[in-house]
């Protein structure tokens, strides 16, 4: 068993729900009319992606896609490791995922989402830290902006651990380059 230590709550499980709220309503006023598929990244947005989109009020598909990052020499390129299911082709997409770092892995998974020719793809993220961006990704929709610190919770991991925590926390002694 880890021993996760949690040195400090960034946003609190009330500030997240609240957070969530406000973000579903913008997205149902912009989305309305609209044929809305949200993509989930497993496995860091299956809490996110629950909970907005219960908050929608627009009808609207689910799907999940799974992508693993190459280490070492091909660090930077990603495998699909589960593609989605729902032809996505003409519909309105919405990418949702955990947290946006160097951005990487969103500019990866725009490519593959792409390919299948939406009729317009957004990206909604619970957390971002600006301060870390590698390459420029537009992302439509944020809940919380962080400085650079490795966070755990709301299906955030470390080392897959943490992602049950109610809350966003930030780790004791973790380096966020890691
Ligand atoms: P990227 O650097 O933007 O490509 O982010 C890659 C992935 O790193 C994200 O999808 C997360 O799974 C993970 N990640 C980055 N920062 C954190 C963090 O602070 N906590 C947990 N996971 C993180
Ligand atoms: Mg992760």
């Amino acid at each position: 068993m880890v021993d996760l230590k949690v040195s400090k709550i960034l946003f609190t499980e009330d500030e997240i729900r609240k957070r969530v709220k406000e973000l579903a309503s913008r997205i149902s006023e912009d989305y309305a009319d609209k044929e809305v598929v949200l993509i989930g990244v497993l496995k860091g947005a299956v809490y996110f992606l629950s909970d907005l989109s219960k908050n929608l009020s627009i009808p609207h598909m689910i799907d999940f896609i799974s992508v693993s990052s190459y280490k070492g020499s091909q660090r930077g390129t990603l495998r699909l490791l589960m593609d989605t299911r729902i032809d996505i082709k003409g519909k309105d997409v919405i990418i949702v995922e955990d947290i946006v770092d160097t951005g990487l892995t969103l500019k990866e998974i725009l490519k593959i989402v792409q390919a299948k020719e939406p009729k317009s793809v957004k990206v909604c993220v619970v957390v971002s830290k600006p301060n870390r961006r590698k390459v420029d990704v537009r992302v439509d929709y944020v809940g919380f902006t962080i400085p650079d610190v490795w966070v755990v919770g709301y299906g955030l991991d470390y080392d897959e651990w943490g992602r049950h925590f109610p809350f966003i926390g930030v780790l004791e002694n973790v380096d966020s380059k890691t």
